[in-house]
């Protein structure tokens, strides 16, 4: 029994302890510089869409074809959701439901392989992803995953030793794309490979999707089998995952796969925030989103590069900067924790053949969407570079509180530069 307060107190006055916690991540977001590579931070209106009370509708199914009754305007909203992913990619084959690029890939497993078939992709030192293949990972336990890596002087991926170990193996499915990888990877020679040795190519772009969607980046579609992101990211929606293909015939798999295969009812919110995110794509403002977030990640890279700090592959062609500390002496963790005592928060992140545990790794991740969104430009980066070095250097040193507090005042001093969600 719900009295009419039920539908209208907010929940300051209901639940303060949780709206506590939820002002206190807001304050920390708007007073900290946010590099972690995978987030970004979504506008106003897609904030709307998922606070909406959308969230009370279950369903099953696609458009048209439900297995509850009260779809119309869900179905609407997906159709929407479909077109304009149709649109910004190029594609006829769209899925807008998986609930995270996890359970996109999953599906796309669980379409095109039986457990224990072979599957080939970039290796997680190298910048993979845990849904490829990793061991820990439902993808590693029930397939036969192995993985390819990078040069070892360039840091980039060697596609004729790609070649050859595709050759030998002859994977099932042949995956590109990965979560640490900073550069372009050739998706026709992917292609090509994927070719010789009777496999089907994925390319999950979760990272630099929004690049391919503002035209700032090659588009894996016309290569690939078949294409999945997550719609956060440089995309800069709700999250959540797509699967993308220029092949309508992937349509009856592809759509059984997620559901009834891997996922039930629908996030019927996060389709109606994807929708929104997807016709912000569109619009003309997020080509110069595309290209500024390209410049800001090279200028930090190319910042850091001349403090003397190793950017694994010497730079970036995506929003994303990995550094390797290994000449600093230091590690992830450490870089990590001090960056975060002056409020700029990135991840401790493997570098290629860092086959240590976590806490002693020896890259940082960064990554340039947030600030970018936020409005940060390239002499904003270069002054964000500075700091960190600076941060790096005195961490190294040992002694970083001095080095702390002038960083902290600057990174307020930014933040208040480039205000988020002003009320009203
Ligand atoms: C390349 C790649 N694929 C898939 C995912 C998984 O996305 P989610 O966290 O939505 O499951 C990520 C997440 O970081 C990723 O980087």
């Amino acid at each position: 029994m719900s009295t009419p307060e039920f539908f209208s107190i907010p929940l300051s006055r209901t639940d303060p302890r949780v709206a506590g916690a939820l002002a206190n991540e807001s304050r920390r977001q708007t007073e900290q510089i946010e590099l972690i590579a995978s987030e970004n931070i979504v506008s106003r209106a897609v904030l709307d869409a998922l606070g909406h009370q959308i969230t009370n509708k279950t369903l099953e199914g696609y458009p048209g074809n439900r297995f509850h009754g009260g779809a119309q305007f869900v179905d609407a909203i997906e159709d929407t959701a479909v077109e304009r992913a149709q649109q910004l990619f190029d594609c006829e084959y769209v899925n807008v439901q998986p609930h995270s690029g996890t359970q996109a890939n999953q599906a796309v497993f669980f379409a095109l392989l039986s457990p224990g078939d072979k599957v080939l992709s970039l290796d997680l030192a190298a910048g993979g992803h845990l849904s490829h293949g990793a061991t820990p990972n439902l993808s590693g336990r029930w397939f036969d995953a192995r993985h390819y890596g990078v040069s070892r002087d360039t840091g980039l991926i060697d596609y004729d030793a790609v070649e050859q170990q595709a050759v030998r193996l002859r994977p099932k499915l042949l995956i590109a794309g990965g979560s640490a990888y900073p550069r372009e990877i050739d998706f026709a020679r992917m292609r090509n490979i994927a070719d010789r040795c009777g496999a089907s190519l994925l390319v999950d772009m979760a990272h630099f999707a929004g690049l391919v969607a503002a035209g700032a980046h090659p588009s894996p579609l016309p290569h690939a089998d078949l294409v999945t992101c997550t719609t956060t990211k440089t995309l800069r929606g709700p999250r959540g995952g797509l699967i993308l293909s220029c092949n309508p015939d992937w349509k009856k798999v592809l759509h059984a796969a997620i559901f009834p295969g891997v996922q039930g009812s629908l996030h019927t919110q996060v389709i109606a925030a994807k929708a929104v995110c997807l016709g912000e794509a569109l619009q003309p403002q997020f080509k110069h989103y595309g290209a500024q977030v390209k410049a800001n990640a090279t200028a930090l890279a190319e910042t850091l590069r001349l403090r003397g700090i190793q950017v694994v592959s010497g730079g970036t062609d995506t929003h994303l900067v990995l550094l390797d500390l290994r000449r600093q002496h230091i590690t992830g963790q450490r870089a990590q924790t001090v960056l975060d005592a002056a409020n700029i928060t990135s991840n401790k992140n493997p570098v290629p053949f860092d086959s240590r545990k976590p806490s002693e790794w020896v890259g940082l991740r960064l990554g340039v969407g947030a600030v970018t969104t936020r409005g940060f430009d390239t002499s904003d980066l270069q002054l964000v570079g500075n700091l960190i070095a600076d941060l790096i250097e005195a961490a190294a040193d040992g002694g970083p509180d001095a080095t702390i507090d002038r960083c902290t005042a600057q990174v307020a001093e930014l933040c208040r530069a480039h205000p988020l969600y002003q009320a009203g």
